[in-house]
């Protein structure tokens, strides 16, 4: 399986020019991204499910305490959204035994704010789909978030577990390199990071090379025109 390019944004515009521009395979929010929007929560995830079309993944976090809390989010948050929905749980004691739960209604998960391989390993046997262990926050510890992420996949192939390692939490298109190197499954990265992945000045002084020759030979004519 190829690395997915998932969207850490809930903001729509951004959401609308990714999809239309990238191979983006889903969307993943949290508290924090969903408060920056400023809207009505039900509203926003309703239009992010439109923008990106039911088979694309959305990952919305539940916000409740306890386990009995997430389980009841997670079951009304896919009844409310529909389509390729998983239900992000915050790996805490209350987490676990709310995956467990959550999978035995037919719910997919996602195993959230993953820092040790150790987290991982007992939120896959939880029954989660993808965890999610956060490299920058991991990095800014003086820790090495793309290690945990290598760790956790070699941890994954050794037990023939399913469970995909969904890396968060990027700063920089070095970091995002490195989880490819490592096998990660999928990355989620925001708007700006995913712009930067095909950023490169050479690249655009190319493509400006390219057109001043072709002008000077065809002038202000485009292939279309030289085929009529
Ligand atoms: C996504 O699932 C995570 O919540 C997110 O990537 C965390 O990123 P941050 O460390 O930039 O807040």
């Amino acid at each position: 399986m190829m690395m997915q390019y998932i969207l850490d944004t809930a903001h729509l515009e951004s959401i609308r020019h990714a999809f239309e521009y990238y191979p983006i395979d889903g969307v993943t929010t949290n508290p924090t991204i969903i408060s920056r929007e400023h809207s009505d929560f039900a509203k926003l995830i309703l239009e992010i499910r439109h923008l990106i079309g039911d088979d694309k993944m959305l990952h919305i976090q539940t916000t409740g305490d306890t386990a009995e809390q997430m389980v009841r989010e997670a079951v009304a948050l896919k009844e409310y959204v529909g389509g390729n929905f998983y239900a992000k749980i915050p790996t805490s004691e209350d987490g676990i035994k709310a995956m467990r739960e959550i999978k035995k209604r037919g719910i997919n998960v996602t195993a959230t704010a993953i820092f040790t391989q150790q987290q991982a390993l007992i939120a896959a046997r939880a029954g989660a789909d993808y965890v999610a262990p956060y490299v920058n926050r991991l990095d800014n510890i003086a820790s090495d978030g793309v290690q945990v992420v290598a760790d956790i996949v070699q941890l994954f192939r050794n037990f023939d577990i399913k469970t995909k390692v969904l890396s968060a939490s990027f700063k920089t298109t070095e970091q995002v390199h490195k989880i490819a190197l490592a096998g990660g499954h999928a990355v989620t990265i925001s708007p700006d990071l995913l712009s930067n992945l095909i950023y490169h000045p050479l690249t655009n002084y190319a493509i400006d090379d390219f057109n001043a020759d072709w002008e000077s030979a065809y002038g202000k004519v485009g292939i279309l025109d030289l085929l009529k």
